[in-house]
């Protein structure tokens, strides 16, 4: 199989045509090859295949609201070549055998590459550690570990896990939650709104306490944190700061994702109480939304992560405080990212190629991801319209589930063609 890209503009700006066979791109440059496929992309930004390293896709459990296989869909329309599947399915992925169970649904759906991501403790409940390095030695390959949904909340629990996955270079992705300062019924940023709307209160320092102690235990181990959905300007400021200790020190590591939601959605549009916006963390006010932007500009962020949390009517569909949280992403990120930092001239398209697949690649530990467009590489490529307007219609989605909070909104910059190794998943 054989594929011509015609005119794409490459990450240095400038247009070439790439040609790819049996999977690998072959070459680059000004060609007069033919193929079995050609598209012209004149006028189109050519982007290496994005990663996701933090999508809820349910199966097993939960196949009323996703399926692997809906879920690899939604992500090829996305531009995605690979996510990372969280934990918190039905039964948890916390054993060898669940992660491989998720790894062959990811093959035989055969769309992105399904990474499974384990629990960090067993059934998620926070006490006994899970099978870490079980699952990193399965045929999944498990090097990103988090019990999502739910904070390690438990200080000691914390460390041994760092201390364990540290042997074979696995990552602690911790959903940064102090359930003494925001407990499971917590839904609206704590503040003047949440006190307006009877809403219990989410403060933004029960993820900072959370965030400082997690990069002080990843210095104190020698071991690596990655901090999901950050979403408080007092989170990306402590991020900022453990950067700078762990980069003098080379020992320890801590990396930092933000969601497309907290990039651009504010805590007022909770006054309606339509529980497509309850997503925890809260969506915040306009200024840790700036110190979010900010912070995936100067690096401080390293991903763009979409925490993509698909659920039934029958879970969304109730008064606020009842409802699940979490909201859908994998179809509209690059749409948001495009609109908010590219548009905003926060980054430029190279910038949009390192938050949303060559940094989480690298963190997640994947071969063949993130790579740069060179020949010899795999050819999983994103191919998108930086000019194309659209408004997103929640009806057109290839999800099972429709908690859509983009719905009716107008975004610019549009996924047009996706290729996992060479195939095409994805046409616009
Ligand atoms: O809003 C959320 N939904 N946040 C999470 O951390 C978990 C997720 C889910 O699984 O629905």
């Amino acid at each position: 199989m054989s594929l011509l890209i015609k005119g794409a503009r490459l990450l240095g700006g400038k247009a070439a045509d790439v040609y790819v066979e049996d999977g690998l791109i072959r070459e680059i440059g000004s060609l007069s090859t033919t193929a079995e496929e050609t598209v012209d992309a004149d006028g189109l930004v050519l982007l290496p295949g994005l990663v996701d390293l933090h999508t809820h896709l349910r199966e097993p459990g939960r196949e009323d609201a996703e399926t692997v296989l809906s879920g690899s869909r939604a992500a090829a329309a996305g531009g995605y070549t690979s996510v990372l599947a969280m934990a918190n399915t039905s039964p948890v992925t916390d054993t060898a055998e669940a992660a491989e169970r998720v790894l062959d649904l990811g093959r035989s759906a055969g769309l992105v590459d399904v990474q499974p991501v384990g629990a960090v403790t067993r059934g998620l409940v926070g006490e006994e550690l899970a099978e870490l390095g079980l699952m990193a030695r399965s045929r999944a390959r498990v090097r990103v570990f988090s019990d999502d949904g739910r904070c390690v909340a438990d200080a000691r629990v914390m460390r041994r896990a760092l201390e364990y996955v540290k042997a074979f270079g696995g990552v602690i992705s911790q959903h940064s939650q102090d359930p003494a300062l925001a407990p499971h019924a917590a839904c609206c940023h704590e503040g003047r709104l949440s006190g307006e709307l009877g809403l219990p209160g989410w403060p933004s320092v029960a993820e900072e306490v959370i965030v400082a102690r997690d990069v002080m235990l990843a210095r104190h181990t020698g071991s690596r944190v990655h901090v999901a959905h950050v979403s408080t300007a007092g989170s990306v400021e402590l991020v900022r700061w453990a950067k700078a200790q762990a980069e003098r020190d080379g020992m320890w590591a801590v990396t930092a994702e933000v969601t497309p939601h907290h990039l651009l959605l504010t805590t007022d549009l909770l006054t309606g109480y339509d529980p497509t916006f309850k997503v925890n963390p809260p969506l915040r006010p306009a200024e840790d939304v700036e110190a979010l932007r900010a912070g995936l500009a100067d690096g401080t962020i390293d991903a763009v992560a979409t925490d993509h949390a698909p659920h039934a009517r029958h879970d969304k569909e109730h008064a606020f405080v009842d409802a699940a949280f979490g909201m859908l992403g994998l179809e509209t990120a690059l749409s948001v990212v495009a609109t908010v930092m590219v548009e905003g001239g926060l980054l430029d398209w190279a910038g949009v190629a390192r938050v949303m697949s060559v940094n989480p690649a690298g963190i997640a530990g994947l071969d063949g991801h993130g790579r740069a467009l060179v020949a010899g590489e795999p050819a999983n490529l994103t191919l998108v319209d930086p000019a194309a307007s659209y408004v997103v219609d929640r009806a057109a989605s290839l999800s099972l589930s429709r908690n859509n909070p983009w719905h009716g909104r107008t975004v610019t910059g549009q996924v047009v063609g996706t290729w996992l190794r060479g195939t095409r998943t994805f046409s616009a």
